[in-house]
């Protein structure tokens, strides 16, 4: 452990690029889950849980050797006695595509459709937005080519943003073609880029050689300058994937979601084929965001199954970061009702009493009503101050007389007024006074 000035042991911090979620963030994130699990459930995903460590081969060979993901931001794991090597999960495409083969998905009836939710790890440079422990919420659908389906990913995704009270965002979209078609436009790319190689970073410099399409996602301003006036992928395409490109455009026009064609999108992952798309907050340029500011992002990548050992099966997917859209919840005013504040608060008088109240809190658990407690105070006054902070309707007080009588009183905090209760119909009656469903 490290020493503070004094010698005494510095205090320890959460690992950089990490946070702890404490009490009064977790209405945010239980509303973004739960809302993103009650649509995905609507539209029929399933939810698949994979390991949140894969072997580390997984990840190269589907992100791709010279992206940054498997580059530089792996987080590799330091196995005892060696073995195997893993790496905690950067992404969420790769192991499921990983399961989907191992566990025989393809015999299932199509589209296999499976949704994901949790924690991932990219060894990034943290900054606003950008942690090295971040959360996704990710679908993936197996077994369509119909541009019908990116469609639908989409505006599922649409929907679910809409439904999580969000406005202000667009869809970036645009596609990588077929790799014939990739093959082409990186010829003139590369010229492109070799004339003005001087002004690159020395990334860049290196991209070119190894993955010349990455120059164009670079986030140096520099670069970004020479990606503005270079020539543009969608002009490359073949017909057919052209074609496919306009279906999906013309059907996000006719059902109003929000969108632009972003010709310099090639999104930093390798497994995308055909359509790739990202959600980036309204009048944000694909090229002044960096790739800090997407909520979330998605494509194509029907030749991954194939290249993971699998039969070839084309398939698509999105996923969204969560701490970005609960940024942006923040940022658009997006107001939460705390679900779970307690409306309730149980105060005794008494020693003999306190056994009473802890047996009157279990009811009322049971019942599922959520109630605030101070069992180790005495004094009336400082509870129902308490139950004041909190902002409880109802105060439940249990004295020695109610614990013989099986009763309680219930005060009403709005109005000061008392009456007695039996225990027995507390809980119903609470429900009742607060609303809950029956
Ligand atoms: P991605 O664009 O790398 O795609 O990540 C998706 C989203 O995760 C980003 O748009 C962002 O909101 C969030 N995210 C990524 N890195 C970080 C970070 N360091 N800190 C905070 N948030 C972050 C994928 O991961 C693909 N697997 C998406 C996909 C699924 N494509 C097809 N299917």
């Amino acid at each position: 452990m490290a020493k503070g000035a004094a010698g005494t042991p510095a205090v320890i911090q959460a690992p950089r690029g990490t946070q702890d979620i404490v009490p009064p963030e977790q209405k945010y994130w239980e509303y973004v889950t739960e809302t993103a699990k009650a649509v995905l459930r609507g539209w029929d995903f399933e939810r698949l849980d994979t390991p949140i460590f894969e072997e580390t081969g997984l990840f190269i060979h589907a992100v791709g050797d010279e992206s940054d993901i498997a580059r530089k931001e792996l987080f590799e794991l330091k196995v005892r006695g060696g073995g195997a090597a893993y790496s905690l999960r950067p992404e969420g495409t790769a192991p499921v595509v990983r399961a989907y083969i191992e566990r025989g998905m393809r015999s299932w009836p199509k589209p296999v459709k499976l949704f994901y939710l949790g924690p991932f790890f990219r060894y990034d440079r943290p900054q606003a937005g950008r942690w090295r422990q971040f959360h996704q919420f990710g679908l993936e659908l197996f077994g369509s080519a119909a541009p019908v389906s990116d469609v639908q990913i989409m505006f599922v995704s649409h929907v679910l943003l809409q439904q999580l009270g969000l406005e202000d965002y667009q869809f970036q979209i645009n596609s990588l073609g077929s790799p014939g078609d990739r093959g082409a436009y990186i010829k003139v790319l590369k010229e492109h880029y070799r004339r003005s190689r001087a002004k690159l970073c020395r990334d860049c410099k290196e991209r070119l050689k190894t993955n010349p399409l990455r120059v164009l996602d670079c986030k140096e301003e520099k670069c970004q300058q020479v990606a503005k006036i270079a020539p543009r992928l969608t002009d490359y395409l073949s017909d057919e994937a052209k074609q496919h490109f306009e279906n999906v455009v013309t059907m996000l026009e006719k059902l109003e979601v929000p969108h632009q064609i972003a010709s310099g999108l090639v999104r930093g992952l390798d497994y995308y084929s055909g359509i790739v798309w990202e959600v980036l907050p309204r009048a944000t340029e694909v090229a002044e965001a960096g790739q800090q500011q997407a909520l979330g992002g998605g494509g194509r990548y029907d030749g991954l199954v194939k290249q993971l050992g699998g039969k070839d099966v084309p398939a698509l997917g999105a996923a969204f970061g969560i701490e970005r859209i609960i940024d942006r919840l923040k940022q658009e005013g997006v107001e939460l009702t705390d679900v779970n504040r307690p409306r309730v608060f149980v105060a005794q008088l008494g020693e003999a009493a306190k056994l009473g109240a802890l047996k009157v809190m279990r009811r009322l658990q049971e019942a599922q009503i959520h109630f605030a407690e101070s069992i180790d105070r005495e004094g009336m006054q400082q509870q129902l101050k308490q139950a004041g902070r909190i902002g409880a309707s109802w105060v439940v007080i249990v004295g020695q007389k109610e614990v013989l009588d099986k009763t309680v009183i219930l005060r009403n905090m709005a109005s000061g007024m008392q009456e007695v209760i039996d225990q027995e119909v507390l809980a119903e009656e609470l429900g009742r006074r607060l609303d809950l469903p029956q």
